[in-house]
């Protein structure tokens, strides 16, 4: 059985999303925050009280595996890459998630995300940056792990190839790989092909991501890389909360039944948090962009103009 991980995604998986999804679904190993970045050179406000939010977020456990939170940071340099770090050390957490696969053209324009996998010298830079970090971190206290989550390049996938003897250098808890180039976004074919050459020759644990939506998905990845430590799932997990229960086969509830759930715990955050319905709705409405919805019911939602008449769409699926 792999361990599942909950992919970050902008938007989507922020704190409240994070905390729900962990109450009523079973299953995942790990959870990352979306990714955290500079903003006038500071870590963005916002983002710090997302991460805080989980800081204090100890709910019994049973006999689950107690939530694992992993921040992401993504970065074009050193400076950047200290600055962030820095910060978030300082909350205390352990492991850092490196962003260089981010395929937004205003993160890769200035070598951001998975801008930075034709510059193997500023990958080199942040990776004698993180070793350094790490090692200083381990004289004080325990020591900080790293990972990254790459794509196979921006435009050609020879980048992640060319980079892989130098990231094979590194001292890296894991890489997760998702088998497209940055110019794809998230459409076109995976290039499994190149999974597969970048597979045989990483020599850190390596995580499958892309395109996973069901059991068989996962069972098919499983059987094609034996020697895989784990499978990412992003868009499949906002559509189906419960697919890494199901998989694991961990009793849980209905996939309809806990995206309500999800969706009733967050609308409370945004209630709390928010001002005026409109920007509550606003931000709801997206929850369900990845669900399968009956079509009468998708389309209410879609043209809820307040939220009562939003939440009253939301309500016919109960
Ligand atoms: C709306 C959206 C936001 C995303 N935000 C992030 C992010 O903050 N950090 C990151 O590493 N990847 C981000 N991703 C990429 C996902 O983590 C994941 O790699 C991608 O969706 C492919 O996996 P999937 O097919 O399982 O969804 C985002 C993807 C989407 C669609």
């Amino acid at each position: 059985m792999l361990p599942i991980h909950f992919a970050p995604l902008q938007g989507f998986t922020e704190s409240a999303y994070r905390q729900a999804h962990y109450r009523f679904a079973p299953g995942v190993d790990t959870y990352y925050t979306p990714f955290l970045r500079l903003e006038k050179g500071e870590i963005r406000a916002k983002e710090l009280r997302d991460l805080e939010a989980d800081l204090h977020f100890a709910p019994p456990t049973g006999d689950r595996k107690p939530y694992h939170l992993v921040p992401q940071i993504i970065v074009r340099d050193v400076d950047e890459f200290n600055t962030l770090t820095k910060a978030v050390a300082e909350q205390g957490f352990k492991e850092i998630d490196i962003n260089m696969g981010c395929p937004y053209p205003m993160q890769t324009k200035s070598g951001r995300g998975s801008g930075i996998l034709s510059h193997p010298e500023k990958v080199r830079e942040i990776l004698d940056a993180a070793s350094q970090f790490s090692q200083a971190s381990a004289a004080t206290s325990e020591s900080i792990q790293f990972s990254i989550k790459m794509r196979l390049g921006l435009t050609t996938p020879e980048e992640s190839l060319q980079l892989l003897p130098l990231l094979n250098e590194a001292s890296l808890a894991h890489i997760t790989l998702h088998p497209r180039v940055g110019i794809q976004q998230y459409k076109g074919a995976l290039d499994i092909e190149t999974f597969d050459k970048f597979y045989s020759e990483c020599k850190h644990p390596l995580i499958f991501n892309g395109d996973i939506t069901d059991i068989k998905d996962i069972q098919y990845i499983e059987a094609r890389y034996p020697n895989l430590s784990g499978i990412m799932i992003g868009r499949g997990l906002l559509a189906n909360p419960v697919l890494a229960a199901q998989y694991a086969q961990i009793p849980c509830e209905s996939t309809s039944a806990t995206l309500l759930k999800i969706h009733a715990e967050i609308l409370a955050d945004y209630t709390q948090r928010l001002q005026g319905n409109s920007q509550i709705l606003d931000k709801l409405r997206p929850f369900w962009t990845y669900a399968e919805l009956p079509k009468k019911i998708k389309k209410k939602i879609d043209k809820s103009r307040t939220l009562d008449e939003y939440l009253s769409a939301v309500h016919e699926l109960t």
